[in-house]
């Protein structure tokens, strides 16, 4: 086997009910987002395939927007937590608002699941763009790059409070009686512009340290944030050139924040449909071209665009319109340049949007797809992927059984877990407590 010194990380966005926007009607597939012994089965199916981690999104709000699991579903730190006692080696990444969380409650929930699983948690540090959210607060909505402002001293706050116990600060020693070494216990005493958090953190780092943090913004704002915080960003380039700019761009303001560019992961979402033959594939992604509802997806186009697109035609061009004020900022730039591209009409993008939800999309053999795959990541366009099946578990076990055999056999990616941890998986390293000389 050739040895290739750089493999690929996976993913795997798990909307139960299909990241397709009707994946859920498909035979076979999981029809309840709430349906525990389903998940922990897809949980399983990227265990056995050595897979880096599965991933929930989450916005706090029950939408109709056509996708069922914005409808319905468990929140996601619940969920880790039965997942956490449940699997022993998949890494485990809840999305969590920091607009919509206590900075104290938070830092505790993933601190607690990181414990609970052993070092495999990462937590989504998401900002909240959706509009719905605010009201279920009380809340007024904040401007888009004041929610970064915030997030950034919130993402100070968490990481302070994680380290709070030095390893090694809990001696426990039944002779003596000395439980703890005070020295080694820290007190945050944050003062900030928008929290005040005194700490310390009932809770000690886990093996790996403290949670991954993945964070899916690509605005100015978004890759400013994700370069000082972010050990993997999820991103939705379309096109290889676009993403290889991208993250080239990621990892300069990496090392310009004063991190080491190796670590930190970018990962484009990818939808595949993986066939024993491309006429199978070509026919699997062909019906699930032909379930798309006219205008199903239109509210999943426009929030991801940041502007209503209803009253535009359908048939006309995708309109150019200034970045959202409010909204998400980073997918309408991409679509933008996709159908600038590609000549599209606003149907082509609603498409995209129902198929995948606006990631690129892979048809074909295990040895076509992993051809595709392989060309994105030694170009450098990116360091893994989101894998994100139209819906589970068919769509995910077809890529494992045939497309991963492919990527092992070219030496692209592991034969076998290398440690315990969601850090080890990825390889990146146990961070240094700030404490600790
Ligand atoms: C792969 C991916 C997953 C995301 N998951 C969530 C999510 O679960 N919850 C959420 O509120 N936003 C989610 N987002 C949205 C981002 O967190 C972010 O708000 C959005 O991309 C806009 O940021 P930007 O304006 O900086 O591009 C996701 C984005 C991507 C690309």
């Amino acid at each position: 086997m050739p040895a290739n010194t750089r493999q690929m990380n996976f993913g795997v966005f798990v909307h139960t009910t299909g990241n397709h926007i009707s994946g859920w009607r498909f035979p076979g597939a999981i029809t309840r987002d709430e349906d525990f012994p389903a998940i922990h089965n897809v949980a399983m199916v990227a265990e056995k395939a050595k897979l880096d981690f599965v991933f929930f999104a989450d916005t706090p709000t029950s939408m109709n927007d056509g996708l069922p699991v914005h409808l319905v579903r468990f929140e996601p730190a619940t969920l880790l937590s039965a997942l956490a006692v449940t699997t022993s080696r998949i890494g485990l990444v809840a999305t969590l608002s920091t607009t919509y969380n206590e900075p104290f409650n938070l830092a505790r929930q993933t601190a607690s699941i990181d414990q609970l699983c052993q070092g495999r948690a990462g937590w989504n540090a998401v900002t909240t763009a959706n509009m719905e959210a605010a009201p279920n607060y009380g809340r007024a909505i904040i401007e888009h790059d004041k929610r970064y402002e915030i997030a950034a001293e919130y993402l100070e706050v968490i990481l302070g409070l994680w380290d709070s116990w030095e390893d090694g600060a809990i001696i426990a020693n039944q002779e003596t009686g000395e439980y703890f070494e005070p020295k080694k216990v820290h007190t945050l005493d944050h003062k900030g512009e928008f929290y005040q958090v005194k700490g310390p953190l009932p809770h000690s780092r886990s093996r790996q340290g403290r949670p991954v943090i993945v964070q899916a913004g690509s605005s100015p704002a978004g890759q400013a944030f994700a370069s000082r915080y972010a050990d993997v960003v999820f991103t939705v380039q379309q096109d290889m050139e676009e993403a290889r700019k991208f993250r080239e761009g990621i990892k300069r303001q990496v090392a310009a924040a004063g991190r080491s560019p190796d670590e930190v992961k970018v990962m484009p979402g990818i939808l595949t449909v993986v066939g024993r033959t491309e006429e199978e594939a070509k026919a699997q992604f062909a019906a699930l071209a032909a379930s798309i509802k006219p205008g199903s997806a239109m509210k999943v186009m426009s929030e991801r665009y940041g502007h209503d697109l209803s009253t535009y035609p359908m048939d006309g061009p995708v309109p150019e319109l200034p970045p959202s004020p409010l909204r998400t900022q980073g997918y309408a730039e991409v679509m933008l340049a996709k159908a600038r591209r590609e000549n599209w009409t606003l149907k082509d993008l609603h498409d995209l949007f129902a198929l995948s939800r606006g990631y690129l999309m892979v048809v074909g053999t295990g040895e076509s797809v992993a051809d595709t795959l392989e060309e994105w990541f030694k170009v450098g366009a990116c360091d893994g992927f989101m894998l994100t099946p139209a819906y589970f578990p068919g769509p995910l076990e077809d890529f494992c059984n045939l497309a991963i055999p492919v990527l092992r056999k070219r030496g692209l990616f592991r034969e076998d877990y290398a440690g315990d941890t969601l850090r080890s998986h990825l390889g990146l390293p146990v961070p240094k407590n700030r404490y600790t000389a």
